[in-house]
């Protein structure tokens, strides 16, 4: 067994009415006048938060946009300047998150995150930003959100398509970590036991979506989830999604869902099972085609070709021949491959 492990910080508060918990947050990280930021749909949240911190709070912008566009990390980082703000609190999915790191990035602010989805990036030293239809990304330490609440309560207007294809989302962090080249021991206990937890609360959300105990067990595997996403290497799996979302402009979580069995079945991985995850998407009712997604089949070479030219590790050699295979069976919503 051989291995290098680096523990990145995390300080997480978990569990259904944990929002109450953030002024006291504020106060542990000794930050005075916060900026909160969400997404234009989760205002009401990012007002409920502004609320809940009272004169802590310099002031709401709820401008957050998918894929984290310049022209609003520079509002966002103006406005933050302008207010004399010391840190943000970032409210929502993965581009309210990625908003504040935006923020971080360019100010060095801490952040606090609130998540609501399960994409996971508020465990991870990674941004993104686009510019001119091009996404760059890139790691840096001071981007990490120095403490994040997860209150499940926030999840229960999640509606139940949202949180099996953003569990799946999830599940796919945990899956590629398994097979890693930085993958170790105590990084794929993570990944295992996010794969249990998400496999076990996404059918009881669908079946009971009021289930505070079954949203709290699939944030509690998001978590884990996220931060097997921070401690590795993300294979074919994320950098095919990376090319269908930032090429095509395809959903993100509902891209992952639809390609996470045939990556996962490309590279000979089972655990978890291509078959089962594939089985389960259905059996939920989520989308499994690319083609129901938008996709036009005609794109199928372009993606193939640009995914096997670029450099990434992965378990099995990525020819653009074996990418077209994949991508013509997730575009018609065939089975993974046997
Ligand atoms: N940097 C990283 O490490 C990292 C990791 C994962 C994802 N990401 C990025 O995050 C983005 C995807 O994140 P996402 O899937 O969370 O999408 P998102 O943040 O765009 O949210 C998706 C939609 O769900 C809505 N929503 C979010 N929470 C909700 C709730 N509780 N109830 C009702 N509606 C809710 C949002 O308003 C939005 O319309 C992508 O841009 C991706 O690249 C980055």
């Amino acid at each position: 067994m051989n291995f290098v492990y680096s523990a990145l910080p995390m300080r997480v508060v978990f569990g259904a009415g944990s929002l109450e918990r953030l002024p006291d947050e504020i106060s542990f990280l000794k930050l005075e006048k916060v900026l909160v930021l969400c997404g234009p749909r989760q205002e009401a949240v990012g007002k409920q938060v502004a609320d809940a911190l009272g004169d802590r709070c310099a002031g709401l912008l709820p401008e957050a946009t998918m894929h984290v566009p310049v022209e609003v990390a520079a509002r966002a980082r103006k406005v933050a300047a302008e207010l004399g703000a010391d840190g943000c609190v970032a409210v929502g999915g993965g581009s309210a998150i990625g908003l504040g790191k935006a923020v971080a990035l360019a100010h060095g602010l801490p952040v606090v995150a609130v998540p609501t989805t399960y994409a996971g990036s508020e465990m991870t030293p990674v941004w993104g930003l686009t510019e001119n239809g091009v996404k760059r990304t890139g790691r840096d330490p001071k981007v990490l959100p120095v403490s994040v609440v997860y209150d499940p309560s926030l999840t229960l207007s999640m509606p139940v398509v949202l949180a099996v294809t953003s569990g799946i989302n999830a599940v796919a962090h945990a899956a590629e970590g398994l097979y890693a080249p930085d993958a170790s021991p105590i990084v794929s206990l993570m990944a295992r036991e996010g794969v249990r937890a998400l496999t076990a609360a996404l059918p009881a959300i669908v079946a009971r979506p009021d289930d505070l105990d079954a949203r709290a067990g699939a944030l509690y595997g998001a978590w884990l989830s996220g931060a097997v996403l921070g401690a590795t290497t993300m294979g074919l799996h994320h950098k095919l999604c990376h090319a269908l979302g930032g090429t095509l402009n395809l959903p993100h979580s509902e891209t992952h869902t639809v390609v996470l069995p045939h990556a996962l079945a490309y590279n000979g991985a089972g655990e978890p099972s291509p078959a089962e995850l594939w089985e389960l998407a259905g059996r939920l009712g989520a989308p499994r085609s690319l083609r129901e997604l938008g996709m036009a089949e005609a794109d199928i070479d372009r993606i193939a070709g640009q995914v096997a030219s670029a450099t990434f590790p992965n378990p099995r050699p990525v020819t653009t021949e074996g990418v077209r295979d994949l991508l013509r069976a997730a575009w018609a919503g065939a089975p993974p491959a046997a």
